[in-house]
């Protein structure tokens, strides 16, 4: 099943969205993404306090909004009200926080492969996992285009795993520790994530040898993409995929 690279995402993909070229995890991200040929697309979704997942990086709400605080502890109709593009360009004033919902709902008009990233802020692995896992059991699967859930969360992707063991699980690191393998095989993870600037080609040979695809974060420069590529990993999260399409074979 994990020899099969292309059910996997792509060789350029969309880090949340777009993130150099619009506000990052936004809708203008994803169809500006989709307008330039990107075929997939990694988001970040937390959980808040209240059960609401918005689509969205940071704990902390005072770098891509308007407002104060921390999205955990947010009510949905503050959060609603909050503008996530002004802080980016003014050309995209009155852009709203996403949930995960509508993500879905625009990932499947667009045709976009999803990464969706569970990220844990707190204590909430679990819950997150769940409250994603019941969402995701609700969307419509014909329209789907290919749907991969990655975490940096062990407790999270375990939990993921459990509740939907049909969805594909990526596990993400920053480097590739030495038991790398009992990591994934314990989550049952299909793909391997990890930093670009904290891996070798070695690492690379180490997770190909065993036939996972392997995807790199967050790389923006053409000869990073070329050098990576060359080593044989499958695709890459970039915040600028205007610089790596057409570049891809
Ligand atoms: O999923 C790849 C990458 O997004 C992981 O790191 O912090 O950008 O969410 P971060
Ligand atoms: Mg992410």
């Amino acid at each position: 099943l994990r020899k099969d690279n292309s059910m996997y995402l792509d060789r350029v993909i969309g880090h949340r969205g777009c993130a150099g070229l619009a506000p990052e995890n936004s809708e203008a991200a994803l169809r500006l993404a989709a307008s330039l040929g990107v075929k997939a697309v990694e988001v970040d979704v937390a959980l808040t306090r209240e059960g609401m997942l918005p689509i969205f990086h940071d704990n902390s709400l005072s770098r891509c909004t308007n407002g104060r605080g921390s999205i955990r502890d947010a009510d949905w109709n503050y959060l609603a009200a909050l503008d996530n593009g002004s802080w980016f360009d003014r050309r995209f004033a009155g852009s709203r926080i996403l949930q995960l919902d509508q993500l879905l709902a625009l990932t499947t008009e667009l045709g976009l492969m999803l990464n969706l990233e569970l990220k844990v802020h707190d204590t909430e692995a679990e819950a997150l996992a769940s409250a994603v896992a019941e969402r995701m059991e609700k969307r419509d699967e014909k329209n789907d285009n290919g749907l991969v859930v990655s975490s940096f969360s062990h407790a999270a992707l375990e939990a993921y795993h459990r509740l939907q063991p049909r969805h594909a699980i990526g596990y993400l690191f920053e480097g590739i520790p030495s038991d790398w393998q009992s990591l994934a095989e314990s989550v049952g993870a299909a793909t391997i994530h990890a930093d670009a600037s904290r891996i070798t080609e070695a690492d690379v040979a180490r997770v190909k040898t065993q036939g996972y695809p392997l995807f790199l974060y967050t790389l923006n420069q053409r000869r990073q993409f070329d050098r990576w590529i060359t080593a044989g990993v499958d695709g890459v999260f970039t915040d600028y995929p205007d610089r790596f399409l057409g570049r891809e074979h």
